[in-house]
């Protein structure tokens, strides 16, 4: 049979050829469409536009791009930014790993202004075509590697190859940020996979309900497991960890793995942080939060008593394995719970995002992978514009001032996930946004999620956690507020008074 093509898609600019050049430097055969069609035409393509008309251009790339998809065995090709148009083109690279080097409207003008491509005309014009296209982009893409330094698609080359032997449907996102970029794949049963990010020896921490899942995998040497819980989430038990590693005769050439939920993620990351000032760590998220949310863009750490998060360090992430069928034995609650990260994640990202979140009826496990690769996406885009909290990553934040101190102060009797959708109820009541504040509640109700507060939860207690947030300044504490999905608003400074009103209306 013949092997599949790595196949690069995506808008003028995007920069195929240099990804080209990546997969010859691999060892691959390449064949860029575009040159192979001036080869056919016997001139040039805006020569072509102009004598022939897009219209036969479009017909006659029809056939040479299909016919040679058709036949291709291995190698890589680039296709042109528009042949993914023609729906025989879009069925023929079914078999074959399809790339996205993903560029927005901006960029792209920046890069091709004045250049001899046809359809390079006006800013406003490139933007309604990458608008046009971007479904079909999205549609087909097996991969996904954003706009980059040259080299990005040549360090992304090796994951990009294995998805050759992964699961079916397994995705891949080419993650970066300041300090380093690193794969996100993400498919089900991807811990029975014998593909492994790093070389040297991997050690698990997990806790001692995802223990089973833990030791599907090849790689570690040792698996390492706590009690579950955000109890867990202790300097004491870094201590332990660290000193449990250590007993194991870790060294700085060896990884951590960490397996579980958003709890094991942070406690691992922040092990691996501080073992020997620092050895890398691979993060394999099980619950819907860590897979959306907690298990990208590095944000290591613990809790000191009931300040969340309050000892912590940026630790990010050598590789990313999301294998979504864990999420079948996750229970209902914490299932509940996580999806409160996915209603947020679609409030910030709005679009596309918000309408595909806002229209589940009932969360099946089995049938999320395109909302955790979206989420995955939006996160790690947050992530990749300000790694260290500086400004944009501050979005992340919605719901999380309020739904922090409440799971502060019930000592965790409310899952994370809970606690942020009660957090989410009070932010969009700060945003002046009451219609918007209905619907997140009844999608909280129609998934069995708490929508008002406990009274054995103080609100002067909440307050006084609130206080303390991280997040505050001089000015008082800075809450992210929206008042439409795709448009938050960070740093923003509240009346006190609203603020306890805002809790109080939590109470039934
Ligand atoms: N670092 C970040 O950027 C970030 C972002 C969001 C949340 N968080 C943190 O994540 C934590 C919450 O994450 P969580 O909800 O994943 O908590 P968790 O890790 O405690 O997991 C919830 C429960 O599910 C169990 N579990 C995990 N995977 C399972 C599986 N596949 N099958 C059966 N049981 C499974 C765990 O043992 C635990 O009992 C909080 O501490 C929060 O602060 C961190």
């Amino acid at each position: 049979m013949a092997r599949p093509a790595i196949v690069f898609i995506g808008f003028m600019g995007a920069g195929k050829s240099t990804a080209l050049a990546a997969a010859r430097k691999a060892g691959l055969e390449t064949t860029e469409i575009d040159e192979l069609m001036e080869a056919e035409l016997g001139k040039p393509i805006r020569q072509a536009f102009e004598e022939d008309g897009e219209e036969a251009f479009r017909a006659r790339e029809e056939e040479v791009v299909g016919r040679l998809l058709e036949n291709a065995d291995g190698g890589a090709i680039a296709l042109g930014g528009g042949s993914i148009l023609s729906e025989r083109v879009r069925k023929a690279l079914d078999r074959h790993i399809v790339v996205l080097l993903e560029i927005d409207a901006a960029t792209a003008w920046q890069r091709i202004e004045g250049t001899d491509r046809p359809l390079a005309t006006s800013e406003e014009g490139v933007a309604k075509l990458l608008a046009e296209r971007a479904p079909f982009y999205e549609e087909l893409a097996d991969a996904v590697v954003p706009v980059g330094d040259k080299s990005i698609v040549e360090r992304a080359f090796p994951a990009i190859q294995a998805l050759e032997a992964m699961p079916e449907g397994t995705r891949l996102l080419w993650a970066t940020s300041a300090s380093g970029d690193y794969p996100v794949l993400v498919g089900r049963e991807l811990l029975d996979t014998d593909w492994w990010p790093l070389d040297g020896t991997g050690f698990c921490i997990t806790d001692t309900n995802v223990e089973g899942h833990a030791r599907r995998l090849r790689s570690p040497e040792k698996v390492l497991a706590f009690s579950p819980g955000e109890k867990s989430k202790t300097l004491q038990e870094v201590g332990e960890v660290v000193r449990e590693l250590a007993s194991f005769g870790m060294t700085r050439e060896d990884h951590v793995i960490a397996v579980g939920g958003g709890v094991v993620g942070d406690l691992a990351g922040f092990c691996a942080h501080v073992y020997q000032r620092g050895v890398p760590v691979v993060q394999v998220p099980t619950t819907l939060v860590a897979q959306v949310d907690s298990a990208y863009g590095g944000k290591t750490g613990v809790d000191i008593g009931e300040l969340k998060n309050y000892a912590g360090a940026y630790h990010q992430p050598a590789a990313v394995l999301t294998d979504t069928a864990t999420l079948e034995t996750l229970p209902p609650r914490d299932l509940a719970a996580g999806f409160v990260e996915v209603l947020k994640t679609g409030l910030l990202a709005g679009g596309p995002l918000w309408e595909r979140v806002r229209t589940i009826e009932a969360i099946d496990p089995g049938g999320l992978d395109d909302v955790v690769f979206a989420c995955a996406r939006y996160k790690c885009a947050v992530v990749a514009a300000d790694e260290r909290d500086g400004g944009l990553r501050h979005v992340l934040n919605l719901g999380h001032t309020v739904g922090h101190a409440i799971e502060g102060v019930s000592e965790f009797a409310y899952l994370h996930g809970e606690a942020i959708g009660l957090g989410l109820l009070a932010a969009l009541r700060l945003s002046d946004a009451p219609d918007l504040r209905e619907e997140v509640a009844t999608i909280l109700r129609r998934h069995d999620l708490p929508v008002s507060l406990e009274r054995a939860v103080g609100v002067d207690d909440v307050l006084a956690v609130l206080d303390r947030d991280k997040k505050r300044t001089a000015a008082g504490v800075g809450f992210v507020l929206l008042s439409e999905p795709g448009k938050p608003r960070t740093g923003e400074i509240v009346d006190p008074a609203k603020v306890r009103e805002a809790v109080k209306e939590l109470y039934p």
